[in-house]
């Protein structure tokens, strides 16, 4: 879709809409919107001023201008009060909008930039507006024969009434829509079957995008990992005829020497649980447990695109976990990179197990900080639903930083405690560790088990298996859409832009970097 921006100038073009968003309880804003009232016989301000219009939130209501102007539809949509303004408001509406106007089938629209006088600037808020039109959008067809192609909404105006605005709002959109591309890639390869989205095909997408931005990317087959030691993927990876393979991608936008940021992200690209096999019963939802490792390839491409400053790697440990002949048994005993050993109680619980060597892999980089994405545990979804991921770390700075990303970008964390009273549950009597604590806490002793395999670098783990994907095709947010929702590149993208080096772990051993 094609999103411009021009200066709001009374009647002078033709758009098929026009939509103007009001605050509850003020009045018209003055310029532009007053001149709209007037040329349509103060038909708005009729609307506005009865009490039904402003009764809810995005709410909208048309208004035909019969020829009085030359645009044909005035859209008014509510936008609550102005207290409640904030860029995920301003994300909502604009969501609400889009799909309004795409269900009347038009191809054009412009929109009055909503809150240009408010405490946001003006590049944020065009970003949001970016964000929640092109989300709200985003559709997954790939499976669909009739494509329904014509007729397609193509083109937003984004109207603004300073002329100096412009130029921020352009700024807005170069932002906004790098984000957005990388969301969509995120949710396009965890809404994709595993059939045609197995490890090999992960590798190969994440190749792809590194060669169009320009950044590295390697990848690890068996038998490399074999020869590092990579027990843990191994393990999980044997009971499928598909290669598992080690995604990795560098990014090196920062200073040559500068420690780089860590982003690992879980790739099962389907999750039968193994000889621990899931109920049949929504089994088809573990096509989405390559949501984490989606949305570090989708981060990676937004990074890219935006060339942020900075020297950024990412990790996807792909795998599909089945049940072959060959498949890891619970009793089994894995050794992972750098030698832990742990005893395999489920082989359902197979992400803490891939990510045991990655995370292990990591820490070879004498890394910045580490951040992992993972669809992890069903414990996860019932401590906190869909509205928050949970999250881990070792770190406080980190862990504040990414609850103030999940503020302003939507993408709410909530952080869940990882004391080490909890290692107790993962104790084995054979081996260093084992993969499961039971069933108290399980978001928690996943998150500890992992807390294994990072040593003292700063580290956080973000548990999205309640917000990686929504089965209802109402959501709460009307950017997402039922299926992926390609959560965290958001919120990875916001933390990472105004990145200041953090504080090392107070107990950190100090490393020549590689
Ligand atoms: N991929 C699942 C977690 C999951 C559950 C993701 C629901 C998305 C929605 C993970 O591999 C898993 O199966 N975890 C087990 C762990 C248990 C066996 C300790 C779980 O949560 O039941
Ligand atoms: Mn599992
Ligand atoms: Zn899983």
């Amino acid at each position: 879709m094609k999103i411009n921006v021009e200066e709001a100038q009374f009647d002078e073009k033709e758009f098929q809409a026009v939509v103007i968003s009001l605050f509850e309880g003020e009045k018209l804003p003055k310029g532009y919107v007053t001149q709209l009232n007037q040329a349509l016989g103060g038909t708005i301000s009729e609307i506005t001023s009865s009490a039904d219009f402003e009764a809810e939130r995005n709410q909208t209501q048309i208004i035909y201008s019969l020829g009085k102007i030359k645009t044909r539809r005035v859209i008014l949509v509510a936008m609550g009060k102005p207290s409640d303004f904030s860029l995920e408001s301003v994300r909502a509406t604009a969501g609400k909008v889009g799909q309004r106007i795409r269900d009347l089938e038009l191809s054009n629209y412009a929109t009055l930039l909503p809150g240009e006088n408010f405490n946001f600037s003006i590049q944020e808020v065009v970003q949001s507006v970016v964000e929640g039109t092109e989300l709200a959008l985003y559709r997954f067809d790939r499976y669909k024969s009739d494509k329904n192609k014509k007729n397609q909404l193509d083109k937003v105006t984004i109207l603004v009434q300073n002329h100096d605005s412009i130029p921020k709002a352009e700024e807005g959109i170069r932002i906004g829509k790098a984000v957005v591309e990388g969301v969509k890639l995120a949710r396009d390869l965890a809404n994709t079957p595993g059939k045609d989205c197995t490890p090999t095909i992960l590798a190969k997408e994440a190749s792809k995008i590194a060669r169009k931005y320009g950044f590295k990317c390697r990848i690890l087959e068996p038998k490399d990992m074999a020869k590092l030691g990579m027990g843990g993927i191994i393990g999980v990876s044997q009971g499928s005829q598909q290669p598992a393979k080690l995604i990795i991608m560098e990014y090196m936008g920062g200073r040559t020497g500068d420690p780089p940021i860590m982003l690992l992200g879980k790739g099962i690209t389907f999750d039968s649980g193994g000889i621990s096999i899931k109920p049949s019963e929504k089994m088809d939802e573990m096509k989405f447990d390559k949501s984490g490792g989606a949305t570090v390839i989708g981060t990676m491409r937004t990074l890219a695109d935006l060339k942020l400053p900075l020297n950024i790697v990412g990790m996807v440990p792909a795998t599909e976990n089945l049940l072959g002949g060959g498949a890891y048994k619970p009793g089994d005993v894995l050794t992972f990179f750098k030698g832990k050993t742990a005893e395999i109680l489920n082989t359902d619980a197979e992400g803490r197990v891939v990510l045991g060597d990655t995370l292990s892999y990591a820490t070879d980089y004498n890394p910045q900080i580490i951040i992992d994405l993972a669809a992890l545990t069903g414990a996860c979804v019932i401590a906190l639903g869909s509205e928050a991921s949970g999250l881990f770390g070792n770190n406080a700075e980190l862990k504040k930083r990414i609850i103030a990303a999940g503020e302003a970008t939507g993408e709410k964390v909530w952080e869940l405690p990882l004391w080490n009273e909890y290692r107790n549950q993962i104790k084995s009597d054979v081996a260093d560790i084992k993969n499961t604590g039971g069933r108290s806490g399980g978001a928690i002793t996943a998150a500890a088990f992992l807390a294994e395999f990072v040593e003292d670098y700063p580290w956080a783990h973000l548990d999205i298996a309640g917000t990686a994907y929504s089965q209802t095709t109402t959501p709460a947010k009307p950017y997402q859409t039922k299926g992926a929702t390609g959560v965290g590149v958001r919120l990875l993208t916001h933390l990472l832009q105004k990145w200041k080096t953090i504080p090392t772990n107070a107990n950190r051993k100090s490393k020549a970097s590689k």
